[in-house]
């Protein structure tokens, strides 16, 4: 049968486009992409405020934004000693479009047909329809029994077998289940493995404290990347900017596959002030693990299944259907997240973490939507 529109590559013709349930959260209390729940520092908004007309009408300029970066990353620690054991250079940032844009470049630059992406299950949704587009092949390997741990002799039984996996994916802590991988795993890992592109998913980091950077030597282990963002902690996401961090040559090949103004000027000029005003995002995440460690008190003295390790989010087990509560709660103006169908976490809810005010609220909510009513 022909069909009355181009075809596109058979890649594309098998994928299904990732979607997210993104419209209508305007004025709700959005727990349902694990996103800053406050905005991002007055200093960003100022800059933003700031920008005059005719940076909108020329092309975005970087200059100083890597620069800035690396600053922010190397920043010597409350007692004076070193953030990293091996300084980093501008050179060795990679600017995208939100991480999202830079898992799609790293796949575009280092996935090809056939090979394999080596990964984690359930975990972020992105990466799997980046192998596909690139026909690859994906291995996930699920987290081990009900804490969900990291499922570490099977993943470095598959990266040291032939053929070498091209890409392992990292999400740590992972997102959906929090669970958390000691840096010196991972760094161990891509020592182990140099054939393979080992790509550390940092999204959350902040909120453990468990990155890689701190240890990582990009000369002696130029296959490891690292991905960070200004979305979550910094308040940023609807701007769209993220970080690839690794070995020069490497970051130059991700983001050969980019366009060239690809990161637009006000996420520039927002990046820059959000950098420069890290005590605002550290006491949001302060602010977060207080919440959570309220939220978790709370659901453990009411018996309600529940599972929280890294990350501003934990997961729900409702007594009432997921959906059900679910709807409930958004009666009530909450957002959350079904984890329906996802493997392990198939019927529990993903519940991202605001303040502790914001969790209050939740939490009433949640035990009417659940708790009150009969399953
Ligand atoms: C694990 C993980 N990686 C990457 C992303 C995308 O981040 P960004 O908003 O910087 O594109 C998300 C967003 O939810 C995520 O959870």
């Amino acid at each position: 049968m022909t069909s009355s529109f181009p075809l596109a590559r058979t890649e594309v013709e098998d994928l299904q486009a990732y979607s997210a349930p993104l419209e209508g959260r305007r004025g709700l209390l959005r727990l349902d992409f694990n996103e800053n729940t406050v905005g991002p520092s007055p200093k960003v908004l100022e800059a933003l405020r700031a920008i005059p007309a005719d940076h909108i009408a020329i092309y975005p300029e970087y200059d100083g934004l890597r620069e800035a970066v690396v600053a922010n990353l190397c920043a010597p620690r409350a007692d004076g000693t070193p953030a990293l054991a091996h300084p980093l250079s501008p050179d060795q940032i990679g600017l995208f479009n939100g991480v999202d844009a830079a898992i799609h470049a790293i796949f575009h630059a280092y996935g090809d047909s056939w090979q394999t992406l080596l990964t984690t299950s359930p975990t972020f949704g992105y990466y799997s329809p980046c192998a596909r587009m690139q026909g690859m092949v994906i291995e996930a390997i699920p987290y081990d029994g009900p804490a969900f741990a990291f499922p570490l002799k099977a993943i470095r039984k598959v990266l040291l077998d032939e053929p070498h996996p091209r890409l392992l994916l990292i999400c740590n802590p992972n997102n959906p289940t929090g669970t958390r991988l000691a840096p010196e795993v991972i760094l161990e890992l891509a020592a182990a493995a140099p054939l393979t592109l080992v790509v550390v998913d940092e999204l959350y980091e902040a909120f453990t404290g468990d990155s890689v950077l701190p240890k990582a030597d990009f000369t002696a282990t130029p296959n490891l990347v690292v991905l960070r963002s200004l979305a979550k902690t910094a308040g940023l996401a609807g701007l769209r900017i993220g970080f690839a961090i690794g070995a020069a040559p490497v970051v130059e090949r991700i983001s050969r596959v980019t366009g060239p103004y690809d990161i637009n000027s006000f996420a520039v000029t927002a990046a820059l002030a959000a950098l420069a005003d890290q005590p605002y995002t550290d006491a949001y995440v302060a602010e977060v693990l207080r919440a959570r460690d309220w939220l978790v008190a709370q659901l453990r003295s009411a018996g309600v299944r529940h599972h929280a390790a890294g990350g501003n989010y934990l997961l729900i087990w409702p007594a009432n259907p997921a959906v059900e509560v679910g709807r409930r709660l958004r009666e009530a103006g909450i957002l959350v997240r079904s984890m329906a169908g996802k493997p392990l976490i198939d019927g529990s809810l993903r519940v991202s973490i605001g303040t502790s005010e914001q969790m209050q609220r939740f939490w009433e909510a949640y035990q009417a939507a659940d708790l009150s009513a009969t399953p």
